[in-house]
């Protein structure tokens, strides 16, 4: 591999959307960001300088960073965070990965527009286990809130309630011509007809999951979270804040006249309020060569898909259940087979008392949080990693964490009166090369709800899910341990549960949380240690000079 340097600088920018102009938080001026292409085995220096007011860190979201932590970026997880005016270097090699991963921000609401793409090319002569497409296409969803997320999220935390939601959704930046005021901002995909392009969709949205549609076309999907998949044909596809997905889509043979949209809108299984709108943008076919008379000017009909009901879980669950691995012998699916530990973890909403000076917007006059195990995860004020590394953990976490839920409960009968969390900074401690199997279940305390559930520092094998209580008896006699889908990002079903399996084989502290960031706001929340091995190979690398100070 060879070395490659990006440069990213964090200041303000104005731009406008809706007709509203604000001040937004940046790379290099743009939103969505740069995009980092690179090949797998490439090593990445990207100097990240922060010019603004507010900490910033950047996470490479889905890089396994293979012994390389102090690279990941999750502010008082690897690191702390970059304060204004310094800088700090991210070095890390891409090894065993290629396809379609993507950055962000890792503090408080920034990454809701500090995002972009990161493009991962097979090593040089290594082909696709598909045909070459024509074109490449990255397709980057996102979130645009009229005032600034910053104060929303920080009012929220400070009554207890629910934070407002977003005015709009985008496709590479824009709202498209549904919205009111944004006709003119509308992402246009511009094809030859008879050729096949690759979309490399990326959902970085802050707090839904979405449903994908381009009218009168059928989509191959052909990859999730850069790892190949069997390649199957879709209309519709799911995806949630956190997954990428790469679709082959294949335009007509002949000029269609006609136009299309390719629309997405939120899948939402949850109580409370949410951004019931639709993205819309344009696929359009290039005019034919020889047609130059005015008549081709006039206008085409236009044609919209039909996306699933909002909270359509049937289709969400056939979706997720055509995803298998390619599992062949170029690219074999290692599927962790004896399992040495076994952990439990419920996933959901609940509550804490509201402090004595306020009224509370929370269920019934309690502040919202959201936990694991029952445990809403404090973030520290110094990184994890470096206490870690240091040894010095006294005051800043402890190794506690539970295996299983601290009051079991039938998950999907009445949810218990007592809806309150405890709090901590708790950690999960594993030996070098654990094979470890995680249940995730769904509690339904104020509601049954989909969290798309994502793991730093690993990929994981999706061996199983289900609805209802996870039956420990009878369940994992279904698994499929031949070719699940191997991802870093899973959704627990709403009112189920996902099973999955990783080798833990990258020393270091690992962040994993819901990616709907109103629930990490909440605690949805919490981190693995992963001890160094024996051999030399297998220890956490030490950490670079210019690691941020808290
Ligand atoms: Cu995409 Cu911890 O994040």
């Amino acid at each position: 591999g060879i070395t490659r340097h990006y440069k990213f600088d964090i200041k303000l920018q104005n731009v406008t959307r809706l007709c509203h102009t604000k001040s937004i938080v940046s790379v290099n001026g743009k939103c969505p960001g740069p995009r980092i292409v690179a090949r797998e085995g490439d090593q990445l220096l990207i100097k990240v300088v922060n010019h603004i007011q507010n900490n910033i860190s950047i996470h490479w979201h889905g890089i396994r960073q293979l012994r390389s932590g102090w690279a990941d970026g999750p502010a008082y997880i690897t690191q702390c965070p970059i304060q204004t005016g310094q800088s700090y270097v991210y070095n890390f090699t891409i090894v065993g990965q290629r396809g379609t991963l993507w950055w962000h921000a890792h503090i408080s609401w920034l990454r809701s527009t500090v995002y972009g793409p990161i493009i991962i090319l097979p090593k040089r002569g290594i082909p696709y286990p598909f045909a070459k497409p024509y074109k490449e296409v990255p397709t980057i969803f996102g979130e645009w809130f009229n005032s600034d997320p910053e104060a929303i999220i920080n009012q929220a935390l400070q009554t207890g309630g629910g934070p407002n939601v977003s005015d709009a959704y985008t496709i590479n930046g824009h709202p498209g011509p549904l919205y009111n005021c944004s006709a003119k901002d509308t992402y246009k995909l511009k094809v030859k007809p008879g050729k096949t392009y690759l979309l490399r969709l990326i959902n970085a949205a802050l707090n839904d999951e979405l449903f994908f549609s381009i009218a009168n076309h059928t989509l191959t999907v052909v990859e999730a979270d850069a790892v190949y998949v069997k390649p199957f044909e879709t209309e519709t596809l799911l995806i949630t804040p956190g997954q990428t997905t790469n679709v082959l889509l294949k335009t007509k043979s002949s000029h269609p006249s006609a136009t299309f949209l390719m629309t997405a809108r939120p899948y939402v299984t949850g109580l409370g309020t949410f951004d019931n709108s639709t993205v819309a943008g344009v696929l359009e076919y290039e005019k034919p060569p020889n047609v130059y008379h005015s008549s081709s000017l006039k206008k085409l009909p236009l044609f919209k898909p039909i996306l699933p009901a909002l909270n359509d879980t049937t289709f969400a669950t056939n979706f997720v259940n055509k995803l298998r691995s390619l599992a062949n012998a170029q690219f074999p699916a290692n599927v962790p087979q004896n399992i040495d530990k076994r952990f439990f973890f419920t996933v959901g909403l609940g509550t804490k008392p509201c402090q004595s000076n306020q009224t509370c917007q929370g269920p019934n006059g309690t502040m919202f949080q959201a936990a694991v195990n029952n445990i809403s995860f404090v973030m520290p004020t110094k990184a994890l990693l470096q206490a870690h590394f240091s040894g010095q953990s006294n005051g800043v976490y402890t190794p506690d964490f539970p295996t299983a839920p601290l009051i079991p409960f039938n998950y999907t009968g009445t949810p218990p009166n007592n809806t309150m969390v405890s709090n901590g900074t708790k950690l999960v401690v594993l030996p070098f090369n654990t094979s470890v199997e995680l249940i995730m279940q769904d509690t339904s305390i104020l509601g049954a709800e989909s969290h798309p559930l994502h793991l730093h520092g690993f990929n994981f094998f999706v061996v199983g899910q289900g609805f209802g209580s996870f039956d420990p008896n009878k369940d994992p006699a279904k698994f499929n341990l031949v070719d699940p889908v191997e991802r870093n990002t899973v959704g627990v079903p709403s009112g189920g549960w996902v099973a999955i399996r990783f080798h833990a084989d990258n020393p270091g502290v690992w962040f994993m949380h819901c990616h709907l960031e109103v629930h990490t706001s909440w605690g949805l929340k919490l981190a693995w240690i992963v001890l160094d091995g024996k051999l030399p190979n297998q220890k956490l690398l030490p950490p670079p000079e210019d690691l941020p100070k808290c």
